[in-house]
């Protein structure tokens, strides 16, 4: 097959990665567990030909830069060693992440291509094995294979360093995404977190309890125990906030609305309605939460985030083919 054209979702993470043990393989120091989101997600199509010239990177319908295009042919490369081909290869992405959500989008992107070469080149790896491939675009891409919970296993080397499901998420589970500003992060995942690594006293502690947090997040789903998976989330997201302001100098990417948006996720609790928040490397704060209740905390959220900063997304699935119709 030449041509292919695969769907990802977006994954959250409840327990964080952050910090690379290898920067080229992007091998994590910590094991790390997510949600797909059925939301957001990214749709790929990609053509293996002779008679292209070079490789092309389409984003939404627009060429993208040569810059852009080389990081894609990098990935692209790969593959196309894995399967032997030499020939240049179209890429065209359209990410159905909403404007307003203010999601990084990398996950989806890097899962979707990943599916869609594994199909066009005819390797048909399985889908762990595919994560070890994802991961090389982007560490979270590892996760957005599968759908549900998901487990990102650091393992000890490029080939075992991969993800696994852990559940499928057909329980009452979902997110509130707060989108508190929507502009690009002003520091790059990769760049705070080779600085925490680097410069933070914090950040041995922050390995550590990431590791103790893992088996017991996995031991909550198993139980379905949503208080706790959401106790946990919220705790390991500030935890590895805790480990950047330690750095030098210090990461922030707390801004006075996300300080808000906790403080409030903090009063809905203290009303009886559970959920707990959680941050990536920027502002803007996902909420956990019973999906059947969403509706209500974003309601209530409303007080204080318009209605384009709010959108619920409930567990998605894993990559999947797309349709001629799609
Ligand atoms: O792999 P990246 O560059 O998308 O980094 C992800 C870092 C966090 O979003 C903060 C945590 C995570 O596990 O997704």
């Amino acid at each position: 097959m030449t041509k292919a054209a695969v769907r990802a979702h977006t994954n959250i993470a409840l327990i964080k990665y952050w910090g690379k043990a290898d920067e080229t393989l992007f091998l994590p120091m910590n094991s790390s567990l997510s949600l797909t989101l059925d939301g957001l997600y990214t749709d790929t199509f990609v053509e293996i030909s002779d008679t292209f010239t070079e490789d092309q990177f389409y984003l939404n319908d627009v060429l993208q830069s040569p810059e852009e295009t080389a990081k894609i042919s990098r990935f692209l490369d790969l593959f196309r060693n894995k399967a032997g081909i030499t020939h240049f290869i179209q890429v065209k992405s359209i990410n159905h992440v909403p404007t307003a959500a203010g999601l990084a989008s990398s996950a989806s992107a890097f899962a979707a291509l990943a599916g869609a070469m594994n199909r066009a080149t005819g390797l048909n790896m399985d889908l762990e094995t595919l994560s070890t491939y994802a991961r090389r675009g982007s560490g979270s891409a590892t996760r957005s294979l599968f759908g549900g919970f998901v487990e990102w296993q650091k393992g000890t080397s490029s080939e075992d360093s991969m993800a696994v499901p852990v559940d499928d998420a057909s329980w009452d589970i979902g997110m509130v995404i707060i989108a508190v500003n929507k502009s690009a992060k002003k520091i790059s995942s990769r760049i705070g977190m080779k600085q925490t690594v680097e410069t933070s006293p914090f950040y041995p502690a922050w390995v550590a309890s990431a590791e103790e947090d893992l088996l017991a997040i996995k031991k909550a789903i198993k139980a379905r125990d949503f208080e706790k998976v959401g106790q946990i989330t919220e705790h390991s997201a500030m935890k590895m906030h805790g480990s950047m302001l330690g750095a030098e100098t210090p990461i922030i990417y707390f801004e006075p609305d996300s300080i808000k948006a906790i403080h409030a996720v903090r009063a809905l609790r203290e009303q009886g309605i559970l959920c707990y928040v959680t941050m990536d490397a920027g502002p803007n704060v996902k909420v956990l939460c019973r999906l059947s209740e969403a509706g209500k905390i974003k309601e209530m959220l409303r007080e204080y985030f318009s209605e384009e900063q709010l959108l619920i997304s409930g567990p998605g699935q894993g990559i999947r083919p797309l349709t001629a119709q799609e």
